[in-house]
């Protein structure tokens, strides 16, 4: 393999990339911020306890995607599968664990070993949103129209919003009982992965793909049926705000999410943009676990796959973001003027103004195809006269205009900032 290439499901993000990714990102501390967020950096790996505690031990991420190593000092330790855990274990030294509200939001990578295709990577990048300590319908929704916002600012349009409820854990037995009565009858035509689920978690066959197994599921109870009226009461109250915010959503009752530490309110967004990854985004409310936490911490999030949003941005036409061009290229015409423009664009970069320049002696034809290489929008040719003189014609690159300036800093800082 050559060696140019990373390892599989990871890529890198080039220059001319970059922008885009850096508008996702301050576009989510902006509007984050608008809702009393403030950036959590945790670390990229983690004690595996944590995840294994935190995610639960028979999700799919932590029984088979996890990147988990052993340090020098014996430590097992994991690279970040996703980012709540970390954020809640960082939180549980707080009084978020006695009820008391924080807003947390991270971006970074996350690494999962799946089977790499287009919008499913081996290390991915979420930005993510945790609201920890409180418990409310109104809270839940707040976060989903936060989501909401976050995508409209950053162009993207025609998702659609699932959502439904998981309930707490007193719910579940009624439902599983359910779920099993439903699905008994049906276990010989279903999938291998849906019979083990069957005995160990039965929530996770909803979420199975298979066409067989899609028919069996689709007639399945509403397992929110089920749920104490208490937790439907919550339910309601979610959708009831979420209406209110004049945010469209369609509740989806076999929504169960891939991750066991949801209660109440589970939620994802699609986009037809996305082809066979469809969730943009995902999550919900949740009670986490975290070793030596006498209790879980509560919290509602949830976060979004930068590549795929990416992805979606494509898929609607919207251009990448531009990289920086230089404002002025100098162009140098013998060695004295190659030496007078090396300390002025030192003058013209503190200035603030992008500049670029050879800076080795090059024919001026060469030098004028490096400016048009770099798309320099000005550029200026200094030689022996206009040294002289103190006077050098600027060129506009898009028109090929040009104008007489002073060949100072003062001039220059007018014409180009
Ligand atoms: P998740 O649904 O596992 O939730 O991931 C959230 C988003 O990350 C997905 O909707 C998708 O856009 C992106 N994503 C996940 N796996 C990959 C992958 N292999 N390649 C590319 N993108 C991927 C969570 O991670 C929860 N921690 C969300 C949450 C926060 N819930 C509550 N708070």
């Amino acid at each position: 393999m050559a060696k140019s290439v990373p390892p599989p499901g990871t890529s890198d993000i080039t220059p001319e990339e970059v922008p885009t990714w850096r508008f996702l990102e301050d576009s989510a501390r902006k509007i984050f911020s608008l809702y009393g967020y403030g950036e959590l950096r945790t670390p990229i790996f983690e004690y595996t306890e944590v995840f294994q505690r935190g995610l639960g031990d028979e999700t799919e991420v932590v029984k088979k995607e996890m990147y988990t190593f052993e340090d020098r000092g014996g430590r097992s330790l994991t690279l970040r599968p996703e980012g709540t855990a970390g954020v809640m274990r960082s939180l549980s030294g707080t009084d978020a664990l006695n009820g008391v509200e924080h807003r947390v939001f991270y971006i970074g990578p996350m690494f999962r070993g799946e089977r790499p295709a287009a919008g499913r990577r081996r290390q991915f990048h979420q930005i993510g949103v945790e609201n920890a300590g409180k418990v409310s319908p109104e809270l839940d929704a707040e976060c989903i129209s936060m989501l909401v916002h976050y995508l409209e600012t950053i162009g993207i349009t025609g998702f659609t919003l699932y959502i439904n409820t998981r309930g707490v854990a007193a719910d579940r037995p009624a439902a599983e009982e359910a779920l099993r009565a439903h699905f008994a009858p049906h276990l010989a035509e279903m999938c291998d992965d849906c019979r083990e689920r069957f005995e160990r978690n039965i929530w996770r066959i909803l979420d199975c793909k298979v066409e067989g197994c899609r028919k069996i599921i689709d007639t399945v109870p509403d397992p929110a049926s089920f749920f104490s009226e208490e937790s439907k009461q919550y339910f309601r109250k979610v959708c009831d705000t979420l209406t209110a915010m004049k945010i469209p959503f369609v509740v989806e009752p076999r929504l169960v999410r891939g991750l066991d530490y949801y209660v109440h309110t589970v939620f994802e967004l699609t986009h037809p943009g996305l082809g066979a990854q469809t969730a943009i985004a995902g999550g919900g409310r949740y009670e986490l676990l975290l070793p030596e936490c006498s209790k879980p911490i509560q919290g509602v999030g949830f976060a979004a796959g930068m590549e795929r949003l990416i992805m979606v941005r494509e898929a609607l036409g919207i251009p990448a973001v531009p990289m920086e061009h230089p404002r002025i290229f100098l162009v140098s015409m013998g060695e004295k003027a190659l030496a007078f423009n090396a300390a002025f664009s030192a003058k013209l970069r503190r200035a603030g103004i992008t500049t670029a320049l050879e800076l080795e002696m090059k024919s001026l034809k060469s030098q004028m195809r490096s400016a048009d290489r770099v798309k320099a929008a000005y550029s200026v040719v200094v030689g022996d006269s206009e040294l002289e003189s103190g006077k050098v014609m600027l060129k506009n690159m898009a028109d090929s205009s040009s104008r007489e300036i002073a060949l100072d800093i003062e001039a220059f800082k007018k014409e180009l900032l």
